[in-house]
């Protein structure tokens, strides 16, 4: 059965103590999907685990690009799907080989290749709660999003 949590990001500054816990929990293979309205904190959650990875420089939004591919202590693939027309592009762009065993992936937007994307190990779903804060709702899909779950708390 999913699990399922709720957790109230009150600031930016928790969404980067949560994007730090993350970070310290990813193992290869891990495939997260980040849902919410546009400005709902998807990509500063992501920028929170890069920085929890120990990467200083830039994380870009791949709103435009796409894609970006992190070399660090794990390998991490960055998407984010929001100009696609449909799930045939996913394919068409050879990105299925980058779900894999040996790198974590998180894609913003999943739902716009809903068609096409495996199940995740976890959805987030960020909405917004005010200027300053974000409810979050983390749903397992699998044992390993389970696992994932028990360790945020
Ligand atoms: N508690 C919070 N957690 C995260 N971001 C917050 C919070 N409160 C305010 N913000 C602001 O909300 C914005 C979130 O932007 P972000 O780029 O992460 O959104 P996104 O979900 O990736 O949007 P998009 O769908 O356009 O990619 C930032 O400007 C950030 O400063
Ligand atoms: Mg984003």
């Amino acid at each position: 059965m999913a699990m399922e949590k709720t957790i109230f990001l009150e600031s930016v500054e928790a969404t980067n103590h949560l994007g730090e816990k993350i970070s310290h929990l990813l193992k290869p293979g891990d495939l997260f999907y980040f849902r919410g309205d546009l400005g709902s904190g998807k990509t500063a959650c992501v920028r929170a685990i890069m920085k929890g990875l120990g990467f200083n420089g830039r994380v870009k939004s791949p709103t435009y690009i796409l894609f970006e591919q992190y070399e660090l202590s794990l390998t991490i693939n960055h998407f984010d799907l929001y100009r696609f027309k449909s799930s045939q592009e996913w394919e068409d762009a050879g990105f299925s080989e980058f779900i894999n065993g040996h790198s974590v992936t998180i894609i913003e937007w999943p739902e716009m290749a809903s068609k096409i994307l495996p199940k995740p190990d976890l959805y987030f779903h960020f909405f917004h709660h005010n200027d300053m804060s974000r409810n979050l709702k983390i749903t397992s899909q699998s044992k390993r999003g389970d696992e994932c779950i028990d360790c945020l708390g």
